[in-house]
């Protein structure tokens, strides 16, 4: 293991066993994200993968809500972040077997760490994907509030170096590439933004739970951009500052799509576009998102 050291904040960790992978020290270890691969998976597990910045906590939300019928009030004494917890958490072994079924989790991890028993068709796997110019600007800001050691400017990123999550070309292509050993549905955060219904039906299609049309609404409802701020449940607010100043930024920051064009140059877009094809030339994925 690698500890880059700098200036007093948390620090990202790169990983032997995956040269070029970081985790963020204090919050994640190596020794927890080996564990996982060794979780007994139940049919009924769920869990939600993103890259950094692609609507996690949006997921977040709208699967508590799903999971209580869109009834908000049955969500306030619990944080939406221990109801759908991270897997690469510190704690998150104790948190993840001892949840009551359906169990539900998030993680940015690539496909690699994760159970043997997703991998053979038991629980269901949600992928998320944002336009990853999008992803870029929303890290960049995060980046502006979190105390974590990483890297922030917009040439760093696209050429990999260490960010938690570490490079967005691998953690598609290496989901994507498996995505058939394993019950998988894919959504974007463009078709989230453009038709939350459609994709909250397609959610619970996939996960086989029946919701009444008004239930929908309420999910629906519950889980827009300006009820979530508002929402400290689903916010994020409750992190504390040694890792989040949240006087600086916010997790609900503008929740819209192509904020890039507010930020790129054109020789940046024109780079970005170059590596954009260039790494994903062999991947046959139709994104949905309009690159320019
Ligand atoms: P922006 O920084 O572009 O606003 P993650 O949870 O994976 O870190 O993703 C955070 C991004 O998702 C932020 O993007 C945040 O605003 C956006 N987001 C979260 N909830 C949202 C919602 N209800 N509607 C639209 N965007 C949302």
């Amino acid at each position: 293991m690698r500890v880059h050291q700098k200036s007093a904040c948390i620090k990202i960790i790169s990983l032997k066993f995956l040269p070029g992978f970081s985790l963020i020290s204090g919050i994640h270890s190596p020794e927890v994200v080996d564990q996982i691969q060794n979780f007994e998976i139940q049919d009924s597990d769920v869990f939600v993968i993103t890259y950094p910045k692609s609507g996690t906590i949006w997921l977040q939300q709208i699967l508590s809500l799903i999971e209580v019928k869109g009834d908000v009030t049955a969500t306030i004494n619990q944080l939406n972040s221990e109801r759908v917890p991270w897997i690469e958490l510190l704690d998150s072994r104790k948190q993840f077997v001892s949840a009551p079924s359906p169990r539900i989790c998030v993680s940015h991890l690539p496909y690699k760490f994760m159970p043997v028993g997703l991998k053979q068709k038991k629980g269901k796997v949600i992928y998320v994907a944002r336009n990853p110019k999008d992803v870029l600007v929303s890290y960049y800001h995060f980046h502006k509030y979190a105390n974590i050691n990483c890297l922030t400017s917009n040439s760093q990123h696209i050429s990999c170096v260490s960010v938690f999550g570490n490079c967005w070309f691998e953690h598609v292509k290496s989901w994507f590439s498996h995505k058939d050993e394993m019950n998988f549905l894919y959504i974007t955060y463009e078709d989230m933004i453009k038709d939350l219904r459609s994709v909250v039906e397609r959610i619970t299609s996939f996960l086989a739970r029946n919701l009444t049309s008004q239930q929908l609404n309420d999910v629906i409802e519950h889980s827009t951009f300006k009820n979530m701020k508002n929402n400290p449940q689903a916010n994020y607010q409750q992190i504390p500052v040694i890792l989040l100043n949240h006087q600086l930024g916010s997790f609900l920051r503008k929740g819209t799509v192509g904020d890039w064009k507010n930020y790129f140059t054109v020789a940046q877009n024109e780079r970005f576009d170059r590596v954009y094809q260039q790494k994903m030339k062999d991947v046959p994925l139709s994104f949905i998102w309009d690159m320019n």
